[in-house]
């Protein structure tokens, strides 16, 4: 059963909204590990849209589960993570004019940065993960630059429907066993709510969940703590029997 890691980017939305200081991501951060969240995500944006730099420093500070960055594959995002040391960094592609990651990182694109950043931040003692399209190609590079864990990108099966999500859910499970032939962990994100969680959930070898947006939108609603909680009871359900 994979362990959930909340994404907390859009209680950061929220506040810059007025550009002040609440709601406070820290807070909701220690809210959702109280409630059973197994990591923090953040992503510092190089727009720096939603989370701060000042966020991330407390976060690396408070976090008492596992604290996850995502980042672009850039120097100067590099050398922020260098010296925050979260557990794990996620490179991920950006587009200044996008609403939301849209697509996995074209891993061979950034081949030259990623081959000297993988080795200082394993050095580190930080794991490194890639987020991915679930294709052969950008697992077969993850697995030649010697990156620890693929994320499997989830956007298309979250908007597929009908035939076409089942199509999607298969490229994700043949993309982790795959990313597994490698020796690669395992984990998937994006797009994914409290209704599509549970097939994605089920799939071999994924060990980590990063979803955000359907958890700080139902917390909203019901509050965080509930929020997160019916999420790690959605994944549960996931667990085999004997579990
Ligand atoms: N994984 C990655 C790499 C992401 O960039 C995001 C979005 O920031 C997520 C997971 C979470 O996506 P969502 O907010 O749609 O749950």
């Amino acid at each position: 059963m994979p362990r959930l890691h909340v994404n907390i980017d859009h209680v950061a939305t929220l506040r810059q909204a007025r550009q002040g200081n609440l709601p406070d991501p820290v807070f909701a951060a220690g809210l959702a590990e109280l409630a059973g969240a197994n990591g923090i995500t953040v992503h510092l944006r190089e727009d720096r849209r939603h989370i701060r730099e000042r966020d991330v420093r407390i976060l690396k500070e408070t976090v008492k589960t596992l604290l996850n960055l995502e980042i672009s594959a850039t120097p100067e995002m590099v050398k922020f993570a260098l010296e925050i040391q979260p557990d794990q960094v996620c490179f991920v592609p950006e587009r200044r004019e996008e609403l939301t990651t849209e697509g996995g990182l074209c891993v061979a694109d950034y081949a030259d940065i990623l081959q000297s950043a993988i080795p200082s931040l394993k050095n580190a003692g930080i794991e490194v993960s890639l987020f991915v399209d679930p294709m052969p190609e950008p697992i077969e590079e993850a697995a030649r630059l010697d990156a620890d864990i693929v994320e499997l990108h989830t956007g298309a099966y979250a908007n597929a429907t009908g035939k076409a999500k089942e199509t999607e859910l298969q490229r994700l499970t043949t993309a982790a066993n795959y990313a597994q032939e490698f020796n690669l962990r395992v984990n998937a994100g994006h797009g994914l709510d409290f209704d599509n969680v549970l097939p994605v959930a089920q799939i071999r070898h994924i060990e980590e969940l990063n979803i955000g947006y359907a958890i700080i939108c139902r917390s909203i609603y019901i509050g965080l703590d509930q929020a997160v909680r019916e999420m790690q009871d959605r994944i549960l359900a996931a667990a085999p029997e004997d579990f």
